[in-house]
């Protein structure tokens, strides 16, 4: 499966230099390697393995498995009967073992250039032993749920681990998200408690993250679930003696014009207080290797967001591995990623990955063009960046506006770049390969899901030679194929269904409270495979291409949405009797909402309209979800059976004429109606 030698046409390689140092020099070793993995995972792990802090060492095999449906239930177990804790793993290992106390955890960066505040690995083990202790006091156990919805500061990361810390299972909502998806998101893991912020800014845009917060609680109780405790952390409005335990003091106080804070007496509790009187010493709670560590909710294609659940010793295992590999982490790295802490990239590679490397990161709470689009760069020479992870959204963006915004900046530090979310495309990642890196960077493509914990195709930076928009190869312990519809696997150059034939340690485990929707969402098309949703295409050199993704999907700004899921926000509206919503291209965010929306009797198209239902879907997901273009549609294509034909709509939304095969329509006139009422401008 694997090429027995590397391409040599075609192909990017990476720096001569770097070799000597790499983890992974040489593709023959990666192939070597990789092997390895397969044949004798117990081997390749357990090596792994021997790095990391155990209560209990596991007994048996490594992975303990079943991927078929028709076998019966699907499991995945990692290190059986091992006990460890990740929060101790990624602090007390790092300060009292090996000695990284002192070593910055975090630069943070804030929206405005010259907020900024160092966190060391000691001084964030004391803030989350005291937020732990916090936890504790408020009467949170082990797995017990956590909600938290805050902005892109030190705290958030002081307030997952200390979930982890007692055994406590967070889920992470992220502060883009509108009340209605905090509450639903609540209300399906049960959550005791939930840690939110009074507000936040993006760019020059104030979010009053506690009002959100308060209405979802609101939203809760009217459902009958009330949430006792919300603890707010005061991030615009904190007072001078509220300085967090960090080597600088913290951004000034500003007046915040907007700002409003509304407090609930019986539920809400200040962060600050709270924690002045806690110890920071806190014994971590020893937790099974196939314990609960935290759930993260993901679109789901019935609209219905799925809570993607992860376990304690294989994500741990597997973060802290691909991030030591695919960014060829070295103990002298200055490492950023450029993606919020709410989605998985911010999971495994702001926090889990690096920390437990005893990785320096940069924590970024603004927007790569505020105040200006140099502001990436300025802070790559800033903290002499060595290693950036960001989106394709966020370079086709940036190259709208030339090379000279990136040009003003040396950028001399950077050696690996990253791309994330979505298939970038070979313009994208020339000019990211060119511009930002200079032809001396690497490019690392990685392609990975919630689901999947961690990357699972990614070039390595020293090993595999890059092919501009392929994610190349498996990581370890990962095993691909493609599969025709009627499952069967293609040899050879061929497209299809990307799927896995077996598990590595940092696959989903189920779906937060509904294993059999998990079984059925990724293994019952295909028994004995683990489907992504995603088209692959597999080249002659053997090199992988994701082809995007082949259900009712939608990727936004690298930004995962689900058609079902904006359809049931517009149909919430009364004049709407039914919606139909398709991807179309769009030039920097990938793909843009197409909504065509059938009205009730007697109502009519315009202007207001179009306004209520943009307002009704960022309410009520939020405003990633912002649809680009509503288009009136008297009817849709369906086929005789009342499918919507989205294949047909695509078309439309794209002005393409060309339809292929129409003949299971059943009124083939509504679709010259549709072309005629064509929405040709965005929003
Ligand atoms: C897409 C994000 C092509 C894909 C980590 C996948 C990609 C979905 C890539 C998961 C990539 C992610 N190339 N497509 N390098 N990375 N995707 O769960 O469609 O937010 O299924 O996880 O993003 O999105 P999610």
């Amino acid at each position: 499966m694997i090429p027995d030698k590397a391409p040599k046409e075609d192909v990017f390689h990476g720096s001569g230099d770097r070799k000597k140092e790499a983890h992974i020099p040489s593709f023959d070793k990666y192939k070597e390697l990789y092997l390895k993995s397969i044949e004798n995972p117990d081997e390749f792990w357990g090596d792994i393995a021997k790095d990391f802090f155990w209560k209990t060492k596991h007994t048996g095999q490594f992975l303990d498995y079943n991927f078929d449906v028709t076998k019966g239930e699907i499991f995945v177990k990692c290190m059986e009967g091992a006990s460890t804790n990740i929060c101790y793993n990624v602090l007390d290992r790092n300060v009292h073992e090996r000695k990284l106390g002192d070593k910055v955890a975090f630069y943070w960066e804030g929206n405005e250039p010259g907020d900024e505040l160092t966190v060391t690995y000691r001084e964030l083990l004391q803030r989350v032993c005291q937020f732990a202790n916090v936890l504790k006091s408020q009467g949170v156990k082990k797995g017990d749920r956590v909600s938290i919805y805050m902005p892109m500061v030190v705290e958030l990361v002081v307030a997952m681990l200390a979930c982890v810390r007692i055994g406590a299972v967070h889920s992470i909502v992220f502060a883009g998200f509108s009340s209605q998806s905090l509450c639903e998101r609540i209300l399906d893991s049960q959550c005791s408690l939930l840690v939110t912020a009074d507000g936040f800014y993006r760019g020059d845009k104030l979010i009053n993250l506690k009002l959100l917060a308060d209405e979802a609680l609101q939203k809760c109780r009217d459902k009958g679930f009330p949430v006792h405790r919300c603890i707010m952390l005061k991030h615009l409005s904190r007072e001078a003696e509220e300085t967090p335990l960090v080597s600088q003091s913290p951004p000034a106080k500003r007046s915040c014009p907007g700002l409003q804070v509304p407090w609930n007496p019986e539920v809400d509790l200040c962060w600050h207080s709270l924690v002045r009187g806690a110890s920071d010493e806190c014994e971590p709670e020893w937790c099974e290797s196939e314990d609960p560590l935290f759930i993260l909710y993901t679109s789901g294609s019935t609209g219905k967001p799925k809570g993607v659940l992860h376990t304690v010793s294989g994500y741990m295992l597997y973060t802290a591995t691909t991030f030591k590999l695919v960014f060829d982490y070295q103990p002298d790295d200055i490492y950023w990623c450029t993606a919020d802490i709410g989605w998985i990239t911010g999971h495994s590679y702001i926090t889990y990955g690096p920390l437990a490397n005893g990785a320096t990161s940069v924590l970024f709470e603004g927007l790569p063009t505020y105040p200006d689009v140099s502001r990436m760069w300025e802070i790559v020479d800033k903290y002499h960046v060595t290693k950036f992870y960001t989106a394709p959204t966020a370079i086709r963006l940036l190259m709208k506006y030339g090379s000279e915004p990136v040009q003003k900046y040396k950028r001399e530090s950077l050696k690996v770049l990253g791309t994330v979310g979505e298939p970038i495309n070979p313009e994208a990642w020339q000019w990211y390969y060119t511009v930002v890196g200079e032809k001396r960077c690497p490019i690392v493509d990685t392609f990975w899901q919630t689901e999947t914990g961690g990357h699972v195709l990614t070039p390595l930076p020293a090993a595999t030679p890059m092919k501009p928009g392929s994610a190349t190869f498996p990581f370890f312990g990962v095993v691909p194929a493609i599969l025709n519809e009627s499952g069967e696997e293609l040899e050879g150059p061929s497209e299809g269904y990307l799927v896995f034939k077996q598990p590595w340690p940092g696959v989903m485990r189920t779906v937060y409270g509904n294993h059999q929707r998990f079984e059925t969402i990724y293994f019952k098309k295909f028994p004995g495979y683990y489907v992504t949703g995603d088209g692959c295409r597999r080249d002659q050199d053997g090199y992988y291409w994701i082809t995007g993704r082949i259900d009712d999907m939608l990727n936004v700004s690298g930004h995962l949405l689900s058609t079902a899921e904006v359809e049931s926000a517009l149909v919430e509206h009364e004049a709407i009797a039914e919606a139909a919503v398709v991807g179309r291209p769009h030039p920097v965010k990938g793909e843009s909402l197409y909504c065509f929306v059938t009205l009730t009797d007697g109502m009519t198209f315009n202007c207001t309209l179009e306004a209520q239902l943009r307002k009704q879907v960022r309410e009520k997901i939020g405003a990633i979800a912002t649809p680009d273009y509503i288009q009136d549609a008297p009817g849709l294509p369906k086929t005789r059976s009342g499918k919507i034909m989205r294949r047909v709509l695509r078309k439309i939304a794209c002005g393409e004429r060309d339809l292929g095969d129409v003949s299971t329509l059943a009124d083939s006139s509504v679709v010259e109606q549709l072309f005629q009422n064509r929405c040709c401008t965005a929003v």
